[in-house]
């Protein structure tokens, strides 16, 4: 069985989702960059390991990212599971972990990288956003994307409706893609684009707001 070490940096909902969805994974450990991390309390109390390489306690990004590195090849986790992860990751780091570190983020990339997705959303006036599962690469926000969700947004939302609306595919996504992995479905196309084996065709769309 393949394994992984999940990455948080506060709440954990993403990595509950993982935890409780009983993927063919060993989650191996939860780390976190923050003691405080509400999520580290979540992996304690489903008996996994959770530890905690504290960004602080750091000079410089390069020293967090090697003390983190030692972490995970002590680990011998086969992929790097970034659930709410808000640090971004030095090349080396990178390059270490080739196809082997996998993030969500919440936004239909490559629209809206980076931080205040769903506000920059909302300021767009878009009408369908959502969610992303993709390989981390060297640059932010766009590697290889393994799956998305689209939302329906609506001008009457808030930050807090549509995170909250983004949140829950997330947690479906996520899981998705990782029991995706575990099943080894998960190829490149030339490209680099990532191709699923022995999926059906999506037909069907979303139109936001409603004709
Ligand atoms: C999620 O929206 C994730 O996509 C983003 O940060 C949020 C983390 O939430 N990168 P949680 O910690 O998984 O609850």
């Amino acid at each position: 069985m393949k394994s992984i070490a999940i990455l948080i940096t506060g709440r954990g909902s993403n990595m509950h989702a993982l935890i409780t969805a009983r993927l063919p994974l060993a989650i191996k450990a939860v780390i976190s960059n923050r003691p405080d991390a509400e999520g580290l309390a979540i992996a304690k109390s489903h008996a996994i390991p959770a530890h905690v390489v504290d960004h602080t306690q750091f000079a410089s990004r390069e020293a967090f990212d090697t003390a983190l590195a030692k972490e995970i090849d002590a680990l011998g986790a086969d992929y790097i599971v970034l659930a709410g992860f808000m640090r971004v990751l030095s090349d080396n780091f990178v390059d270490r972990y080739p196809r082997r570190i996998i993030n969500i983020h919440p936004s239909l990339l490559p629209s809206f990288p980076g931080l205040r997705t769903h506000e920059r959303a909302l300021e767009a006036g878009v009408k369908i956003h959502g969610c992303t599962v993709h390989f981390v690469t060297r640059a932010l926000d766009h590697g290889p994307i393994i799956i998305q969700a689209a939302v329906p947004v609506s001008a009457l939302d808030d930050v807090n409706t549509l995170s909250a609306r983004v949140l829950k595919e997330e947690h479906r996504v996520y899981a998705q893609a990782l029991r995706w992995l575990a099943e080894g479905r998960v190829e490149f196309l030339p490209g680099d684009v990532v191709h699923i084996r022995n999926v059906p065709v999506v037909s069907g769309s979303l139109i936001a707001p409603k004709e």
